[in-house]
């Protein structure tokens, strides 16, 4: 995805940055899971943030730094799903 913007201290606490930022890092600016799982999602599509798959980080759909990915496509059909990861 593209980053809200260059500033790499947003995620990073280490200057220059080295490490993977934590989970936390996300949930601070867009609330955790359950937060954002509560927010409509758009028509004809399944709810990406809360579903039945319990043990579910950022990091399995949104990469930051490389393309998004679809966790689910693991195992459905994205047919079924109509996610469009951003
Ligand atoms: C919106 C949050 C965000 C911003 C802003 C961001 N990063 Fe990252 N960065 C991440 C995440 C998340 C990872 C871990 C990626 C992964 O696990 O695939 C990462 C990983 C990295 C890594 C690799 C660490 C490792 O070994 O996995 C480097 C180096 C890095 N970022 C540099 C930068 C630089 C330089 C900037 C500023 C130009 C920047 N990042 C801005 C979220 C961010
Ligand atoms: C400092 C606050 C901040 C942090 C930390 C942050 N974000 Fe964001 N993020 C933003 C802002 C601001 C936007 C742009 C919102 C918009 O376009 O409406 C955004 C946009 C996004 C988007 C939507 C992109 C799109 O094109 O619609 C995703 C997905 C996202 N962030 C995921 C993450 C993940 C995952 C992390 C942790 C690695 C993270 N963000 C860390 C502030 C943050
Ligand atoms: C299974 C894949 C998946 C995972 C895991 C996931 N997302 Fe998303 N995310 C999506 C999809 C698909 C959309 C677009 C549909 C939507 O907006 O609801 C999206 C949209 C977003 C957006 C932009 C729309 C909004 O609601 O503001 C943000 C921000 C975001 N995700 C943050 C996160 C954060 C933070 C995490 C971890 C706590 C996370 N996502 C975990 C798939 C995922
Ligand atoms: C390890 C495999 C696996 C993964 C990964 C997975 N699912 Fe599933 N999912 C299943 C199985 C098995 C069922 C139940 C059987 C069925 O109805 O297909 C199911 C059922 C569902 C259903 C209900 C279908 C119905 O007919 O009611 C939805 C919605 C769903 N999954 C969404 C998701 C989403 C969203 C993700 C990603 C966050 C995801 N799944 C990831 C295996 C998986």
């Amino acid at each position: 995805m593209k980053l809200p913007n260059a500033n790499c201290a947003l995620c990073h606490s280490e200057t220059p940055p080295s490490e993977r930022p934590k989970e936390q890092v996300c949930v601070k600016c867009h609330g955790d899971l359950k937060t954002l799982g509560s927010k409509p999602i758009p028509k004809g599509t399944v709810n990406p943030h809360l579903n039945h798959v319990e043990e579910l980080y950022c990091r399995d759909c949104h990469h930051m730094h490389k393309p998004s990915t679809n966790y689910c496509e693991e195992c459905h059909d994205n047919k079924f799903l109509g996610m469009k990861v951003p």
